[in-house]
């Protein structure tokens, strides 16, 4: 099974010589793909399903590596010894619950995160937790777009924005030209709904993503 750009992607933002968990790991090709492409000193497959940690044991059963596979909610049995967490292909409301159940347990480790939706709202929660972004990155693949964050616990306050939540506090300043598409179609389809009275609930909302995305764009325009 070839692994997908975006677990590739994930990976790269794991550091050689970790002690890696993987939450909510379903067929565990993000560790098998973490296994062919770092030195990860140990793994911990963690899921709340038996059938996706049975499938990730089975997809898994030649490597020969300190893994574990754990039945549990989120980070509830993260083993002491991890240094790095990912929480991957999950919706953003769920991957901020799974987070404010443990948020001790986030103090001194890596965090990588990959939210399918709401990143707005669980940036806003990152930031007001003092989980801030050290890097992020937007990658495309198969008509959906993927945003990739490495983040860590600070011990001082930073002053965020609504274009810090909308495009992330790193992501925001990128030169990727997937950024650039991404904008350009998210700014099609606000200027659709703007335009479209009946649909039009949160017209300030929409403004204010307008002008995030217009501002976005002008960078790249004024780069070339
Ligand atoms: C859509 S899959 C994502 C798989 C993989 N992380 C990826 O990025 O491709 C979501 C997985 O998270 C698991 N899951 C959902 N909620 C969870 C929770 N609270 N704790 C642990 N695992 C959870 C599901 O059982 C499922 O296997």
């Amino acid at each position: 099974m070839p692994v997908s750009k975006r677990i590739k992607e994930i990976c790269e933002y794991i550091n050689n010589n970790s002690r890696v968990a993987d939450i909510g790991c379903d067929h565990g090709y993000l560790i098998l793909e973490a296994i062919a492409s770092k030195k990860i000193l140990y793994a911990q497959l963690i899921d709340n399903k038996i059938a996706p940690l049975e499938k990730a044991k089975t997809n898994l059963k030649n490597i020969k590596l300190n893994m574990d596979y754990t039945l549990s909610d989120g980070l509830d049995d993260l083993n002491p010894i991890i240094d790095t967490v990912v929480i991957a292909g999950m919706g953003g409301i769920l991957i901020k619950e799974i987070l404010q159940k443990n948020l001790v347990k986030l103090e001194n480790r890596n965090l990588i995160i990959q939210a399918n939706n709401n990143l707005e709202r669980l940036r806003e929660f990152l930031y007001n937790n003092l989980i801030y972004p050290v890097s992020e990155k937007i990658i495309f693949e198969k008509s959906y777009f993927y945003q990739i964050m490495y983040l860590k616990k600070e011990k001082t306050i930073k002053k965020y924005n609504f274009e810090d939540l909308y495009l992330g506090m790193k992501l925001k300043n990128s030169n990727s030209v997937i950024l650039k598409k991404y904008c350009s179609m998210e700014l099609k389809k606000y200027e659709k709904i703007k335009e479209d009275v009946s649909e039009n609930k949160d017209i300030e909302l929409i403004e204010k993503k307008i002008n995030v995305l217009k501002k976005t764009l002008r960078r790249f325009i004024n780069k070339t």
